[in-house]
């Protein structure tokens, strides 16, 4: 193969995914950003262009120093452990970052501090005592999150301390009623202390600039646009120790709230790439750098990097990210992940069980460059994987490989329907077209009707007959030689994707496909042994996959008790259901033991007019006299039931796990025997 000449208009751009919280496991929401980001860069790269992919784990803030504690490590060696599993995980999903760094860093400290001093100086740091709620057991300033207690309007219970998820007030955390620490359980009390803010309602006029200059998706920009007219207020970016983090320059008890040094991680772990490379972290990151900058991030996070963040680097004489892409929330089954439904699959689980291939390809096939959710259907993912994967791409070079190898391997020299093969290369614009606008889901539709034309052209031509037919070899490998080609071309427009598969792909061509130039037709040379490149998606596997996921949810969760764990409510019913069992008012007239039964009471009820027999199980915590002249609850319209000692005419109400503890049901006094409970 030649060698491709250095690329002197390639681009140098810097791409990053949103540093993942330090606490817990990556999970399927993780991989979608990741495996949005590492496609763009692998394509990026692909294309002749630098393109550099950083990312690290966010290790900062009171939920990280909080998790450490419990465990009884230090922070330090949490997020070590943390960090060791991210990265594995990562890796297991073929995300190729130059670094996956930890903003608890000294590269993270003099980059906070660099750019500290610079807002500082620039006066866009001011200072104000603030009241907080503070833990007086725990020494330790209390933010909402850490605070419950019952809502202020309506009285729910339960509630966190800014707003009622019952009636939707928002409130300040010292107004709830019986407000309690989660931490500790103690009360809260009000105390002072100064902050730290950034000024940002400075930035309101390049903000308004800024979010309009194409860096952003245009329904980010409208929302950003909301924030903006509503006014933006100053960043409170201090905590009080103790925090883990970074202690504020000449503030001592004071640390940078954990959002201001996350995204300066980015450079961070840049800088600490750079440093071995040679290379100088500035040339990215001063204002005049003509390199790009990308941030790929979620929904959830976009006011910091599309207000704070720019704003930020504005004041501190740095440049301001190329372009912020936001996606959506990956749902399963139409439904936000979630533990109680066992759907909030751990990135790891999905490991032991699927190729990380598969995944990279449906998410592909789903994202565009839009904000909206991506929806990981299960049965659609086994259905469009095994369809997608295994039945067209795969299958075009099992059908047409075999006739090239038992011919001695050497592909033909000509090109058997030039006109089809010019469509493969035409294509290519296109499919780079939509991954450089990350409309992923638009390349992989182009990408499969080429498949679709390849295995269309390999139906008509039937090698397997031609192969048979003497006289017609020269055919059967022009026509096979098409098919590698055409399945050559697919490969290069899907290697961003699947990488795993193209690596395998590869070594069966000989040769490292390339997309800096049109594909080119391959003719001549000799192909190796094709070996099955990729097997279809199992159900079983994705079932073994759901299960494992609900068991290690069940085992992670706080340990439920009571009768709803127990015995979890029943399947939702109509009021119809419900109106057809007639409760009634019952007097219990007579009460006995029944000859013979050391579980049965006889009671006789008056329904007011019309008396009857049940025989009722709840022997075991009564004694029948206790009984006689109490009003109870009984189903009325129940069909009637032999028993060994007689008919039971209905059946009263009692509640309790049996034994001693069987609860009959009494109304309120007042009530009258015959009436209608409904
Ligand atoms: N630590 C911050 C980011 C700091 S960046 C300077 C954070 N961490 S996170 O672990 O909560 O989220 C990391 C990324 O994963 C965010 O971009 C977030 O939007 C994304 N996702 C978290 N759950 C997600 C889904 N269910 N679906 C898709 N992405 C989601 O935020
Ligand atoms: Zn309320």
């Amino acid at each position: 193969m030649t060698q491709t000449p250095p690329n002197t208009a390639a681009r140098k751009i810097l791409v990053t995914s949103a540093l993942p919280y330090a606490n817990s496991d990556l999970h399927l929401g993780h991989m979608l950003e990741q495996i949005q980001t590492d496609i763009w860069v692998r394509f990026q790269n692909l294309r002749g262009n630098d393109c550099l992919y950083f990312c690290a784990d966010d290790a900062h803030g009171t939920a990280i120093m909080l998790k450490a504690e419990e465990k009884g490590i230090s922070p330090e060696e949490h997020i070590a452990n943390i960090k060791r599993d991210h990265e594995a995980v990562s890796a297991g999903f073929n995300i190729d970052f130059a670094n996956f760094y930890s903003t608890h860093s000294e590269e993270n400290r003099e980059l906070s501090y660099l750019i500290y001093e610079r807002l500082l100086a620039n006066g866009h740091i001011a200072s104000r005592k603030i009241s907080q709620a503070y833990d007086p057991e725990k020494n330790l300033f209390l933010a909402d999150r850490y605070i419950k207690g019952s809502c202020p309007k309506c009285k729910a219970e339960d509630q966190y301390g800014d707003n009622c998820e019952k009636c939707g007030a928002t409130y300040s955390p010292m107004d709830l009623l019986n407000a309690k620490s989660t931490i500790s359980g103690a009360t809260p009390i009000a105390k002072d202390s100064e902050h730290f803010f950034f000024t940002l309602p400075a930035f309101s006029d390049f903000l308004k600039d800024w979010t309009r200059a194409g860096h952003l998706q245009d329904e980010v920009a409208n929302k950003m646009a909301e924030w903006l007219d509503a006014g933006l207020q100053e960043w409170d970016i201090s905590r009080d120790a103790p925090y883990f983090g970074f202690e504020i320059p000449g503030q001592p008890g004071k640390f940078f709230y954990v959002w201001l040094d996350a995204p300066i991680g980015y450079i961070a772990s840049l800088k600490n790439y750079a440093d071995k490379q040679g290379i100088d972290w500035m040339d990215y990151w001063k204002a005049d750098s003509t390199t790009e900058v990308y941030h790929f991030i979620g929904k959830d996070i976009v006011n910091f990097h599309a207000l704070f963040w720019p704003a930020m680097l504005h004041s501190a004489k740095l440049r301001t990210p190329t372009k912020i892409c936001v996606h959506g929330f990956v749902t399963v089954n139409g439904t936000k992940m979630s533990k109680s439904r066992g759907t909030f699959i751990n990135a790891k689980t999905y490991l032991e069980y699927l190729n990380p291939e598969y995944l990279r390809y449906y998410f592909a096939a789903k994202l565009t460059s839009n904000v909206d959710d991506i929806d990981l259907n299960l049965e659609d993912f086994i259905q469009r994987v095994n369809s997608d994967l295994v039945g067209k791409v795969v299958n075009i070079a099992s059908r047409t490989a075999k006739f090239i190898n038992n011919a001695g391997g050497a592909l033909a020299n000509e090109i058997a329907d030039a006109e089809l093969w010019q469509k493969f290369v035409d294509a290519g614009e296109t499919i780079a077209n939509y991954y450089e606008s990350r409309d992923y889901s638009k390349a992989m539709r182009e990408i499969m009707a080429l498949a679709d034309a390849a295995n269309e052209y390999i139906a008509t031509q039937e090698p397997w007959k031609l192969a048979k037919q003497a006289g017609a070899e020269a055919q059967t490998q022009a026509v096979c030689t098409l098919g590698i080609n055409m399945f050559r071309a697919i490969l290069t427009y899907l290697k961003p994707v699947l990488p795993a598969l193209t690596a395998d792909a590869e070594a069966f061509l000989g040769e490292t496909l390339n997309w800096q130039a049109p594909v080119s037709f391959r003719a001549g040379t000799p192909i190796n042994e094709f070996k099955p490149l990729l097997t279809r998606v199992e159900k079983d596997k994705v079932d073994a996959m759901l299960e494992a996921t609900k068991e290690a949810l069940a085992a992670a969760a706080p340990k439920a008790q009571g009768p709803l764990s127990d015995d979890p409510i029943a399947a939702e019913i109509e009021f119809n259901d419900f109106a057809k069992v007639d409760l009634r008012i019952a007097l219990i007239a007579n009460a006995e033991h029944v000859e013979g039964s050391d579980k049965l009471l006889r009671l006789t009820l008056d329904l007011g007019g019309e008396t009857r027999n049940v025989f009722s199980g709840i022997k075991s915590a009564y004694d029948p006299k206790d009984l006689i002249g109490k009003l109870t609850v009984v189903v009325a319209n129940l069909k009637p039931r032999k028993m060994k000692f007689g008919m039971s005419e209905g059946m009263v109400l009692a509640a309790g796990p049996g034994d001693k503890d069987i609860y009959l049901l009494e109304p309120h006094t007042g009530a009258k025997p015959g009436q209608r409970v409904m």
